[in-house]
């Protein structure tokens, strides 16, 4: 059973997210996507409602991937869960240098992991949770980025924090 883990604030989940989450239920046994709980962030949605989200999102569509939440080194998790892999989404050349620092740092403080990067699809290049938040914030449309069954939950709640 190889299992893969695939970490992130999910603040909210986009359409990118969904498309690494997918990929990864390819190549892996069972993946646990990982609402990673960061109290140096304000996030727009707690722990849990990120959690409900994702699941809302996958629904019954990918039987090997399983959604959870923590607080905590993601060493010490995936160590604790029997991963064999951190899975990431690479956007762009800037995402690279922090994710590179990440990698390493994961690989010392848990050698039996290694972090495995996904290209993200053309369509989702720019995409990024905090990028949908903006949009919305200021009433623009989020349907191509979000899947469609948190639009209007994501948009009813950032409208009204204007
Ligand atoms: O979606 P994000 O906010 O880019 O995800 C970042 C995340 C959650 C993957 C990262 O902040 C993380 O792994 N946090 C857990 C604490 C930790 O292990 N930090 C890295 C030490 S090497």
């Amino acid at each position: 059973m190889r299992i893969a883990v695939c970490p992130g604030s999910f603040d909210p989940v986009t359409k990118g997210h969904l498309d690494i989450v997918t990929r990864a239920s390819k190549l892996f046994d069972r993946v646990i996507v990982l609402v990673v709980i960061n109290a140096a962030k304000t996030p727009s949605f707690t722990p849990e409602e990120r959690v409900r989200m994702i699941r809302e999102v996958i629904g019954d569509s990918l039987p090997n991937v399983e959604v959870d939440t923590f607080s905590g080194l993601l060493a010490d998790y995936v160590r604790d869960a029997g991963a064999v892999a951190i899975v990431k989404g690479l956007r762009a050349v800037s995402d690279f240098e922090y994710e590179f620092q990440m990698a390493l740092a994961n690989k010392k403080l848990n050698p039996l992991a290694d972090t495995v990067f996904l290209t993200t699809a053309s369509q989702n290049m720019y995409l990024s949770s905090s990028l949908v938040k903006q949009i919305a914030q200021f009433g623009g449309d989020i349907s191509d980025f979000l899947p469609p069954q948190i639009v209007d939950k994501v948009a009813g709640r950032l409208c009204s924090q204007r």
